[in-house]
Order: structure tokens, then sequence, then C-alpha cells
């Protein structure tokens, strides 16, 4: 078989047999097959698309080119939970506890961010002592004494997508939906994973932007998940606006812990009590109206807020920040965020508050970059509100008032004001797959 043909298949618009697809991917981990040749490949996948057995066995060669996490020696359906990435996106940190509250065991590997996004590993590792780097057996002993763990992707998980997507980035052919959908998805199957809930974004501040381009996505990893034997959910959320109000490691952190005690943003608390009833719902007999309830009553019992205390000792941090997150140091610069008129806030695009807190030094610019963890922001309004001149509409939070300068720059260009009040949108647009009789 040759690299050269395979990419002249794809370039007509044929389909790859499996073993084309496995010859591709296996000699691409093992630096057979030149980036060049795999660029080629990406582009025309990129114009002629793959269909969906070529795009579920892809996922599965990407998924078994490294190690696997084995997740049998702990009891019951393990599901895992993805975001495609967002701007104030800290579900993870409120969804995992309460589903492993309520005896459903999480073992989550999470990512850290890049560019605009956030990510939860940077996010827990502002609560001092946290360790997000476990050996695979630490992070099993985790789970199996206190129902959950979240860690850092260990390094040799789904290679081949690893330095796929790295060339993928460097290629323009990042947006393509069967490449996005495998890259995605080798990595929850490689994670051991039975069943998946996605929150597919959509909106400004996210990958896909339109309704279409996000069902399509969904749809596509759901049918990977059924091809894979692994029964998938997904939702597509609203990214237009920030999700909740606070941007940044340790300020999500202690957004999380206002909702995970009963308080908190509504749209965060109503977004994290979905998504957990989805994976709460995949895993077990109830009806989704019941795991919705039951979620519910974990915020306010206080069985989430203690299982996120008992994961943080667990993984060597100090859980008296999460019982008081005044304990958390505040940045060494503060400023505001001023409209600038009178008005409604039309619009607070989601991509541009990520960018400002980044500016802020709450993300990085680059993967080798280090962060400032009491960096960010705290909206205090949002899309819709209507708002006076003066008004502050986000504090801001540096190490120096050059970041609070910057990231004021890029705040004035993505709030927009004006006389009407904007249409509210939905927070959850679509469901997709998991039609399980009630
Ligand atoms: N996230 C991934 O993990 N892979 C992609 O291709 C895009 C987003």
């Amino acid at each position: 078989m040759r690299m050269v043909d395979l990419i002249a298949k794809k370039r007509h618009g044929q389909s790859l047999a499996d073993s084309e697809i496995d010859f591709f991917i296996e000699g691409y981990t093992k630096d057979v097959i030149p980036d060049y040749q795999a660029a080629a490949m990406a582009m025309a996948i990129c114009f002629a698309g793959m269909d969906a057995r070529e795009t579920a066995r892809m996922t599965l060669a990407m998924a078994r080119s490294g190690d696997t996490v084995d997740l049998s020696s702990i009891p019951g359906v393990k599901v895992d939970k993805h975001s495609t990435g967002g701007v104030g996106d800290k579900t993870t940190l409120i969804v995992a506890p309460i589903v492993a509250a309520l005896g459903v065991a999480v073992a989550k590997m999470s990512g850290r961010g890049l560019g605009h996004t956030g990510g939860t590993i940077d996010k827990l590792e502002s609560i001092p002592g946290y360790r997000t780097a476990l050996a695979r057996d630490e992070f099993l002993n985790c789970v199996r004494q206190t129902g959950i763990s979240i860690a850092g992707q260990s390094g040799n998980l789904a290679p081949a997508d690893k330095k796929l997507y790295a060339l993928r980035d460097a290629t323009a052919t990042v947006d393509s939906i069967p490449l996005i959908a495998s890259s995605i998805m080798s990595k929850k199957i490689a994670a051991g994973a039975d069943a998946i809930v996605l929150d597919v974004k959509m909106g400004s501040g996210a990958f896909v932007k339109t309704l279409d381009d996000a069902r399509a996505l969904a749809g596509e990893m759901v049918s990977i998940g059924q091809a894979t034997g692994r029964e998938t959910v997904a939702l597509i959320t609203d990214m237009d606006t920030p999700l909740g109000y606070n941007i940044g490691n340790a300020l999500e952190i202690i957004e999380a812990v206002a909702v995970l005690s009963g308080e908190g943003p509504g749209d965060l608390a109503a977004l994290c009590v979905e998504l957990s009833a989805n994976m709460l719902y995949l895993a077990g007999e109830d009806s989704i109206n019941v795991c919705r309830d039951r979620a519910r009553r974990a915020l306010k019992d206080g069985a989430a807020i203690e299982k996120l205390c008992e994961l943080v000792e667990a993984q060597g941090g100090d859980a008296s920040y999460i019982r008081d997150p005044s304990k958390f140091p505040t940045a060494a610069a503060t400023g505001a965020f001023k409209a600038p008129e009178d008005g409604y806030i039309t619009h607070m695009d989601a991509e541009g508050v990520g960018r400002a807190s980044m500016l802020l030094g709450a993300g990085r610019a680059d993967k080798d970059s280090a962060i400032d963890h009491s960096a960010g922001i705290v909206l205090k309004h949002k899309t819709g509100a209507c708002v006076k001149r003066g008004d502050t509409i986000a504090l801001l939070y540096a190490a120096d008032a050059q970041g609070i300068e910057a990231a004021r720059a890029v705040l004035g260009a993505a709030v927009t004001i004006g006389n009407e009040k904007p249409p509210e949108r939905p927070l959850i647009h679509d469901r997709i797959g998991g039609n399980r009789e009630e």
C-alpha cells in the first residue's frame, strides 16, 4: 500500500477501506508516513469528507494508537463528559461531583486551556496542593475510593490524534466535521468511557458558530458512539455569551463552589443539572426527569459540594479553599470595564471576553506560556442587561496595570450596546441521540 495512492483516492472523493485508514494512522503515529503526506490527506478529507464508516474506523484507529485506560475494575457504567470548549465553561467542576455524589463513578481526564478557552486542569491547579498529574494506578485508586478523579490526560493517550491535531492546526485543516468528531471521540474511547455525554458549544465563543454546523458535528459524534458501542448523547448549548459570570481559573472555582452550594448563576446551574441528568440517564435505569430531580437535590442537600471536597483532598489539595473560597488570593492589579453609553447590551462576544481574560493572564497564548491563577474577569452584566453610561460591566483582575488596559480595549470591541433589548437565546438548542424509552 502506498500513501500517495490513498491521498489520490480520497482527493477523488472515494471512500477509504478500513485497512487503508489503519495504514495511514499507524504509519503516521510511527513516523513512517511523513507530515507532508498526512497534511495532504487531512486537506483531502477537508474537501471530500468521510462517510460514517470511515469516520468510526479513523476514531478507533486513533484511540488504539497508544495507551488505553481500562476502567473495568470500577463497578457500573462509566460515563464520560466532554465539552467542545467555551468561555466561562466550568461545568466539569460541577457536573462531575454531582454525578459522583449520586453513585456514578467519574474517571475524568481533562485538558488545559489554549487560546481564548479555559481548561479544567488549569482551574483545578488554582487550589493549593491539588495534583493533576496522577500515575494510572493512583487515578484508578482515587476513583475506587472516592468515586471520582479529575486528572490531566496521560502522555500517550491517542498519540495519533495529538500528532494529527498539531499538524491540522498548522495546515488550516482543523475545521472538518469528520476530523473534529474523530479527534474528540478517539480520546474519549481511549480514556475508557462506556457512555459519553457531549456538550457541543455553539455561538461566537465556540468552535462552531451556527446551529447547522453544531448539529452536524453532534450527529457525527453520536454516530461514532453508536458504531463503536458507546451510547452517546449530545447537547447543543449556547456559547454566544460567556457561561456564568466568572472567567479565569480561581474565579471559576469560586463560581463552581457557589453552584455546588445551591447558589450561583441560573444559566450555569441549569446547564449543569441538564448535563448531570444526561450522564445519570446513560448510567442507569431512571427516566431523564427523575435524573434531573436527583441532580437538583444533590446541589441542595450538600452532597455535591461534599464530593468536591473529597476529590480535592484525595488529590492532595487544600479543601479549606472550597469550604471558604475567600481564601483564594486576589490579583495584584484590579480595574473595571464600564459602559461607554446608556442602552442594552445587545451582544457580548464570548470569544472577545475570552481573549480579554487571556490578556489579563488567565489563559495561554501558546501551549508553554505560564498562567496567573488569580487573573480573570467577573462580569456584572451580560447580554440583555440595561446599563447606564459609567456602570461597571466587568471587574478585571491581572498581575499588572498593562494587562488591565489591554483587556479593557478588547472588551470595548466585544461588548455592543444598542437601543433595543435583544431576543433571549435558549441555553440548550438541541439534544441529539440517547432516546431510550422513558
Ligand atoms: N477538539 C479536539 O479535541 N479535536 C479537534 O479536532 C477539535 C477540537
